[in-house]
């Protein structure tokens, strides 16, 4: 296989230090509140697993993943819920925890089928936003990086399946 070049972009120190910041304001943000936080697989296990560490609220887990057909690396064309929610998320306040919002096509559709289902309320968290890929119009509301161009590798991101479990994130460089 050729070698990927690639560098650092965000150190795992850093990315600790603004996980904690995020954990800090979702914890004052539903003090009192019956909290689920659904994670987005595969990519935003290593996020949701720091993040929920660093909770300060009563909350439960569960687990999404979607499918995009479509066009290599980009998700365009069809999205579809390849693994759903297990618990009922009617009358809950649920945070759904993604690793990367890029066009947004991803999120938008997640977040459409889950508010069909009623939550009390529902709000987006992403460890990374390529603000200005959007291609559909979709804010997350809390966000760890907010990042220009570029591929993305490390603490649970991938490329074809490697280098997901490094504990920086990398840009790839080629
Ligand atoms: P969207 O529907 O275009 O917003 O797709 C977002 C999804 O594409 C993310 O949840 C990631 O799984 C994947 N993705 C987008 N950019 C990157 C990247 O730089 N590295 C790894 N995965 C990425
Ligand atoms: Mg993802």
């Amino acid at each position: 296989m050729k070698d990927i070049k690639k560098r650092i972009l965000y150190p795992r120190d850093l990315i600790a230090r603004r996980v904690e910041e995020i954990a800090k304001e979702i914890s004052g943000d539903y003090r009192e509140k019956e909290v689920l936080v659904i994670c987005v697989l595969k990519g935003a296990f290593i996020f949701l697993a720091d993040l929920a560490r660093c909770l300060t609220i009563p909350y439960t887990v569960d687990f999404v993943r979607l499918a995009s057909y479509g066009s290599g690396s980009t998700s365009s064309g069809k999205i579809a819920i390849t693994k759903d929610t297990e618990t009922s998320i009617e009358g809950k306040d649920v945070i759904v925890v993604e690793d990367i919002v890029d066009t947004g096509l991803t999120l938008a559709y997640l977040k459409e089928r889950l508010l069909e289902r009623k939550p009390n309320s529902l709000k987006l968290c992403t460890l990374i936003d390529k603000k200005h890929r959007r291609e559909i119009a979709i804010e997350a509301d809390y966000v760890g990086f907010t990042m220009d161009d570029g591929f993305i590798v490390g603490y649970g991101l991938d490329y074809d399946e490697k280098f997901r479990c490094l504990p920086d994130i990398y840009v790839i460089e080629e």
